[in-house]
């Protein structure tokens, strides 16, 4: 596998070393009266870029272009510059030239602007860093440079932004499509008026801003490492953006892509590469005026938009359905007259729209509330010390647009709000403390009793769960009651169906019960599960399974055909899936039907999508709480299907995160956060989520084994990602017919579903927006959840030997810390 590729860059040497002898004018200049044929080309004194005709993707037309001469993943050329964008040259005739004055044409159009400065003994070179520059043979005078007009690039060294001295502006524009580099509909530009920050535009609209200057980095894109540190300048000359890593190992480009994402790739030498480092805008909430003015959005909630506290939805039905764009309006209007206007604080992410702000460069921040108060028009002010100005503040006099909270968020805000509303705001929090305290006196004082009422309570509970409190007919009545489109089947046509519930007919044991391969009269096969008799829990995660599944429809979800409840036999009937679960096929080794890359990257992709189902787009909004290989079934065309909904729970619209003090589910897909404190959510699915990528990727268990870490799959996976050797991880069992890129994505991908902290894991609708798309923008994966799992946190574990074998498991005193 790396020997192929490796071969492959040899060859790609090879080739392009011929390419040299045979076609290049062997330098990097053109002299005046000198021609570049289709098929020639400059390479500069490096070797690093090559200037030369291409023809991008299935287009037949020429262009002419500057690419990395060695960086090329599988074969391809990654252009940096297209001279002709709008003009491309229709057969293979074309012919670069300088002429006598310093004018570059196309088959003698000009293409560009031009120098206007008058050059004597003009010639064109193109340089290591990808600039070919226009100059005076002995470079007393440089009268153009291409970077001075870039296409989608920004390239180390380069300036994006304005000259004000002449008016010329540097933007990346789009290309159109992969096969056009015309110009697109996104444009990546720098306004320079009131506070400068760096704009991404689509047509005439805002897509994503990067927030003011603060001194050390733009405030949305927040602190990068040193290798990308960016340089700023903002003067009457001129005010740009660069970023220079020249002189260090790293290679780096910033792209702003036909789907209108700003994106930085670095090259990875050792899997040939380019990786996506960064990428804005991140998330839905970076989304220029995602929630309308006044609107406040936060990723980490659900829905993300809601309105700042004493404003309201100007449109409560566009609202509801999730369109927040129209925003909020003031519940009081304000009264300027009177001068009983307050101000409340709100701690942002990063400042509001400033390009129509204001910024007073000496004045404290009492002096800005005072003058903003004096101000009928103002709505809310700031400190701008954090914007690298000194001592200052900005006061905004328009609607407050784009407002994002954040875990991390840094910028007090301050908001004007009439009286009556701060007032109403203030009575809510002073209430809600006050309540706070009083629970406090009344635990502290009544601890005693409370502690005896707890342990009567179990005790109580203990001896019911003896006796299945759950009564069948209640439950047969809870059942009817939610009107389920379910058929009731009889008891004796599933013993017919299943000769007797007989031991050849098991097909595996599921969460509560045996599943037996039945046959109905019609000749239809059904898989049969039948609750244990003795099994206690097993009533509620019964019924759990009833009213969930019931309700649900997907591909990418086992079909409950129909139930029954007779006597204390309590049986439910799925679909059959021909080919089993992912678990028998993943892991067992002797099995002669071995996955292909094709068959696990679909199986991927259905899971993802069943997920992405349940946690967003079903009727109830499901935690599914244990997914795993073992839930996952396979039809008789591989389609994947999420089963067993035993522990699943629903969660409210406002409700994205639950705490349980019974954590049941399964070691090794369980995440760290609902192991330690029993907080589960969809990010604890999502975990569960990258397990499984794992696995179905590497063919191994994760296995948690405190005496043998090497098994542990998550472990081994991040230091293979880290020693840059993700292909390693492949299950040796898929065959040669898989994609590279495709591989590496999914081990990038599961890594950052695994990642420790839940809210640095992506949400399903991205993970299936990354798997659907292999040029969707990834951010480099953090730690994986338990990297710390053999040291002492997790000795309380190490009684077990194999945590994969523990079903259900519910944690002991000591680990949930009552
Ligand atoms: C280029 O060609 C023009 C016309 O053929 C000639 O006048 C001029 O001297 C040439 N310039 C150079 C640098 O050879
Ligand atoms: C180049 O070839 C195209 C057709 O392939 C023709 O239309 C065009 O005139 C040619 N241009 C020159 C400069 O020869
Ligand atoms: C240089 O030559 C081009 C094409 O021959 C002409 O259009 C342009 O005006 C000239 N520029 C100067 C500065 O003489
Ligand atoms: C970039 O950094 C290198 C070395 O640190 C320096 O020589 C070069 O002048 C810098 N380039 C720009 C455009 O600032
Ligand atoms: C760059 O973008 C700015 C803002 O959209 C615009 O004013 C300017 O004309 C653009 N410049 C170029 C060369 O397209
Ligand atoms: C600028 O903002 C970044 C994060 O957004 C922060 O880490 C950094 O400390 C800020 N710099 C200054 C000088 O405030
Ligand atoms: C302003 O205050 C005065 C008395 O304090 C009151 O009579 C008047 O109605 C107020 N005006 C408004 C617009 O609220
Ligand atoms: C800034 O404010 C201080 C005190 O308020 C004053 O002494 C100083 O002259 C001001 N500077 C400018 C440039 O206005």
């Amino acid at each position: 596998m790396i020997s192929s590729m490796v071969m492959a860059h040899l060859v790609n040497q090879l080739v392009f070393l011929f390419v040299i002898f045979h076609y290049s004018i062997a330098t990097d200049t053109l002299n005046p009266n000198q021609s570049l044929h289709d098929g020639q080309i400059l390479v500069s004194a490096k070797e690093t870029f090559t200037l030369g005709f291409f023809s991008p993707g299935r287009s037949k037309n020429r262009y002419i272009g500057i690419w990395y001469t060695m960086l090329r993943p599988a074969g391809q050329k990654t252009i940096v510059w297209v001279a002709n964008r709008r003009s491309p040259v229709s057969g293979t005739n074309g012919s670069l030239e300088l002429n006598g004055n310093g004018t570059l044409t196309i088959n003698s159009m000009i293409f560009l602007p031009m120098p206007t400065v008058t050059l004597t003994n003009p010639v064109a070179q193109l340089l290591d860093d990808g600039n070919l520059v226009i100059r005076e043979a002995d470079r007393s005078k440089f009268a153009w440079q291409s970077f001075d007009y870039p296409t989608d690039t920004h390239l180390s060294g380069m300036k994006l932004g304005w000259d004000l001295r002449t008016g010329l502006t540097r933007n990346l524009t789009s290309w159109l499509s992969y096969d056009d580099p015309s110009p697109g509909r996104y444009v990546l530009s720098m306004d320079h008026e009131g506070i400068p920050q760096v704009i991404l535009w689509s047509g005439s609209a805002k897509m994503w801003r990067s927030g003011p200057w603060n001194g050390t980095t733009f405030s949305n894109i927040g602190e990068r490492p040193n290798a990308f540190r960016l340089h700023f300048v903002s003067n009457k000359d001129e005010v740009f953006l660069m970023y220079n890593t020249t002189g260090t190992k790293t290679v780096s480009r910033v792209v702003v892509d036909q789907s209108g994402m700003v994106r930085q790739f670095v090259w990875m030498e050792s899997v040939g590469m380019w990786n996506n480092f960064f990428y804005y805008p991140k998330s839905e909430c970076e989304m220029y005026s995602k929630c309308g003015p006044y609107g406040v959005c936060d990723i980490n909630i659900w829905p993300t938009c809601s309105c700042l506290q004493g404003f309201k939805p100007k449109s409560p039905q566009e609202w509801a359905l999730r369109d927040a764009s129209s925003g909020c309006e003031r519940i009081t209007t304000l009264n300027c007259k009177n001068m009983t206007d307050g101000f409340m604080t709100i701690t942002l992410a990063a400042l509001p729209e400033t390009s129509k702000a204001i910024l007073y460069t000496n004045l404290s921040l009492n002096e800005c509330g005072a003058r903003c108060l004096k101000n009928c028009l103002c709505t809310a002010y700031a400190t701008a010390n954090n914007i690298g100005v000194g001592i200052g503040c900005i006061i905004w006099v328009t609607e407050l647009i784009d407002l994002r909270m954040s875990s991390y968020a840094a910028q007090n805000v301050f908001v004007r709000l009439a009286a009556a509303d701060l007032a109403s705001i203030s009575g809510k929090s002073s209430k809600e403390s006050q309540s706070k305290l009083m629970v406090l006196i009344v635990v502290f004082s009544m601890a005693p009793l409370i502690i005896t009422l707890i342990c009567f309570y179990s005790w109580r509970k203990k001896r019911l769960m003896h006796k299945a409190f759950v009564s069948y007919h209640q439950l047969e009545k809870d059942i009817r009651n939610d009107e389920l489109e379910l058929t009731q089947l009889q008891w004796s046509t599933l013993k017919e169906a299943t000769d007797n519930f007989d031991e050849t007919k098991i097909l595996g044991k599921g969460g509560f019960g045996l599943v037996y391969k039945g046959k109905l009269a019609k000749g239809r096969e059904v898989a049969v599960k039948r609750l244990s008799k003795n099994s206690t829990q097993g009533v509620n995660e019964f019924k759990n399974e009833v009213t969930f599944i019931a309700k649900l429809q997907h591909r990418n979800l086992v079909r409950l055909l129909g139930y029954c409840i007779q006597g204390d036999e309590k049986i439910l009937a799925y679909e059959y899936m021909p080919n089993g679960s992912l678990d028998a096929l993943l892991f067992d080794k002797e099995k002669t039907l071995h996955l292909d890359w094709k068959t696990r990257f679909h199986i991927i992709v259905g899971i993802a999508r069943g997920l992405l189902y349940l946690h967003q787009d079903s009727r109830l909004r499901i935690i599914h709480r244990d997914l795993k290989a073992s839930n996952i079934l396979l039809d008789n065309e591989m389609n994947p299907k999420i089963s067993d909904f035993g522990l699943a729970r629903n969660f409210g619209e406002h409700e994205m995160m639950t705490k349980t003090r019974k954590v049941v589910g399964t070691y090794g897909y369980m995440a760290p956060e609902y192991v330690l404190d029993g907080i589960f959510s969809v990010k604890s699915d999502v975990f569960s989520f990258g397990v499984l990528m794992l696995e179905i990727i590497s063919g191994q268990r994760n296995r948690v084994f405190l005496s043998k870490p090497h098994l542990y799959l998550l472990g081994n996976a991040w230091s293979l990602w880290n020693e840059r050797k993700v292909l390693d991880l492949l299950d040796p069992l898929v065959d040669n017919s898989f994609s590279v890129i495709q591989v590496i994505r999914c081990v990038h991908i599961g890594l950052l579903c695994v990642q420790e902290k839940a809210e640095d894991r992506p949400m399903m609708s991205a993970v299936v927006i990354m798997l659907g798309n292999d040029d969707a923008p990834l951010p480099e994966p953090k730690t994986p959840g338990f990297k710390g799992i053999f040291s002492t946190k997790y000795d309380l574990v190490s009684n077990h030997t194999d945590w994969h074998t523990f079903n259900t498991i519910t944690l002991t005193e000591q680990q949930t810390g009552r």
